[in-house]
């Protein structure tokens, strides 16, 4: 029930107004003074306070502003005389809901509380309305404050962390170029300024194809396109550029996709590295396998070399002591003419002639000589093949390929390398005359070739040496096959056991000792054929019983 507090020092006055407001079902408290009025204020709830301005104590507008200032919501009535103009200003100043001039009529008392109900009602509602929003204005506001802290933070640890990428960019030592979709480079790093004498800001936004480079533009380009196209990581090796130092220089560059979406088209990353030095020193370790792979061939060469020539020494001996035996008994023959010419005792002569064909068993030497010349020249001819072997055999410095008879260079490097087997093994070759010529580079192909040889013979000397007597067998075979030449060689020697045949063809990896290997054999012969002739190889091998190892080479260059 709504509680009216009603101030008035008349007391009729009083009583009218609480019958008639509690006739309207108000509940009323009364008060004749202005400070029996601020008690009951204190210590009630009231909503409206009707008040006389004229009081015996203190001015009614002092009442007045006493609620409006502590208890803004009670609502305020002034029930007065009309009184002067200033009093009314005041009355109006502290935000009257009414005011009801004495003497009143009821109804008029009625429409002015209903009405000051009505508009407190309101004002309260729009106080707590706008005191929610300040709440609410607030809130949102701290809201808004922690969201801006969160997001200075999280922009703080984004350039911590871009910062940190771009060191760690910055720190690659090969060159790194990011191209975007369409081709445009957004990232040029200081390696790659320095490999192509561009800056950073004159490539930037650029296509690549753009930029003024000297390099296998054609074969980069392809490499993109596939590297797009299949969506994986693609290596280019040994790609030709032009240095800064204006020297020819050589690329490995690996090109790999980078995505930032699903399905559009990738960016790429580019990282390249300079790999001329390094392809030098290959070369130059290539060199020195071969020189002593040669150096060890050396001493089998000098003494197959031997054998022929102490018989050809032999033979030219006999023959200078033969030839002047004969010359001695030519001059018998010419004194003997000479004697004929001039008179007839002859007969001594000729007994001295018999004697000395005699002595010097002249039959013998005219059937021993055409056969030592005969010898003489076979080893004449065998000492020119093995030199002739020797010199193909090394090639030293062909690099680019040749088409090759293959089965020809296989006999040299049979011949070659006859000290290395013959002790050991026999080799037997079985060679398709019809294989046409094969593209290779033929100093790398006979050492491979060589490599595998020896492999061969090692493998079948640890069984013969074992005590089993007798030799083995090494048998060489090429032969077409599709579009490859194909070389098999195979040995029946100690065979190679099941868990060595993952690390064979790796550099340094060996069983022998010291002296006898190093481990680079096959390895080269790895290099040689799959890389440097785009050829395969694998093996088969069953241990105790040998190994073969099947080499392809593709007939055409491509
Ligand atoms: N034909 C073979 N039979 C049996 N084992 C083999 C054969 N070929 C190679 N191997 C094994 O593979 C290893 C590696 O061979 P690889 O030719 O690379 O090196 P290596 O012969 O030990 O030394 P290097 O060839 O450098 O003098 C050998 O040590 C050997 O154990
Ligand atoms: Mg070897």
């Amino acid at each position: 029930m709504s509680r009216i507090l009603i101030v008035d020092d008349e007391k009729p006055v009083l009583r009218v107004l609480r019958r008639l407001l509690e006739e309207e079902g108000y509940r009323c408290s009364v008060a004749s003074s202005v400070h029996q009025a601020k008690n009951l204020l204190a210590k009630n709830n009231f909503e409206l306070l009707l008040t006389d301005i004229i009081m015996p104590d203190e001015s009614g507008i002092d009442l007045l502003r006493h609620p409006a200032r502590n208890y803004p919501d009670v609502g305020l009535i002034v029930v007065s005389i009309v009184g002067d103009e200033s009093v009314m200003q005041d009355a109006l100043d502290v935000g009257l809901y009414g005011y009801i001039v004495k003497p009143f009529e009821p109804n008029q008392v009625r429409v002015c509380v209903e009405n000051a109900f009505r508009r407190r009602k309101l004002e309260i509602d729009n106080r707590r309305y706008r005191s929610n929003l300040e709440k609410q204005v607030e809130e949102r506001t701290a809201a808004l404050q922690a969201n801006l802290a969160k997001l200075t933070e999280t922009e703080a640890k984004l350039r911590k962390t871009n910062q940190e990428i771009e060191s760690i960019i910055s720190a690659i030592s090969s060159v790194l170029i990011g191209l975007n979709s369409d081709d445009k480079i957004i990232h040029w790093n200081k390696v790659a300024e320095e490999t192509f004498g561009l800056e950073e800001d004159s490539v930037m936004g650029k296509v690549l194809s753009d930029c003024d480079i000297s390099w296998e533009w054609e074969e980069i380009k392809k490499a993109i396109h596939k590297c797009r196209e299949t969506r994986e990581t693609l290596r280019l090796d040994d790609v030709a550029y032009q240095r800064m130092d204006g020297k020819k220089g050589l690329l490995g560059i690996s090109l790999n996709p980078i995505f930032t979406d699903n399905n559009g088209n990738p960016g790429i990353l580019f990282l390249a590295a300079d790999i001329t030095e390094r392809r030098i020193l290959e070369e130059q370790l290539a060199q020195a396998q071969k020189l002593e792979a040669i150096g060890q061939l050396a001493a089998g060469i000098a003494h197959e070399i031997n054998t022929p020539t102490q018989y050809v020494g032999d033979n030219l001996r006999f023959l200078g002591d033969a030839f002047s035996d004969i010359l001695e008994l030519m001059k018998k023959y010419e004194e003997l003419l000479q004697r004929v010419k001039k008179d007839n005792s002859v007969s001594e002569k000729i007994n001295e002639i018999e004697e000395l064909a005699d002595e010097l068993d002249f039959q013998t030497l005219i059937e021993e000589i055409p056969k030592a010349i005969e010898e003489g020249l076979e080893g004449i001819s065998r000492v020119t093949e093995i030199v002739r072997a020797t010199k193909e055999f090394s090639h030293p410095n062909m690099k680019e390929k040749v088409p090759i008879d293959i089965n020809h260079a296989l006999e040299n490097t049979i011949t070659v390398a006859r000290n290395e087997w013959k002790y050991v093994a026999e080799i037997e070759t079985d060679f398709d005359t019809d294989l046409p010529l094969v593209p290779c580079i033929p100093g790398e192909i006979n050492q491979a070739i060589i490599n595998l040889i020896v492999n061969a013979v090692h493998s079948i000397s640890d069984i013969v040496g074992e005590g089993s007597g007798g030799k083995g067998k090494i048998t060489i075979r090429t032969s077409k096959v599709g579009q490859w030449c194909e070389i098999v060689i195979r040995d029946t020697g100690c065979g190679i056991p099941e868990e060595l045949r993952d690390r064979i063809f790796e550099p340094f990896f060996t069983t022998k000792e010291v002296g006898r290997g190093t481990g680079q054999g096959l390895a080269i012969v790895h290099r040689v054929i799959v890389e440097k002739h785009g050829g395969r190889i694998h093996f088969e091998s069953e241990v105790g019983k040998g190994t073969s190892f099947f080499i392809k080479i593709p007939l055409e260059v491509n």
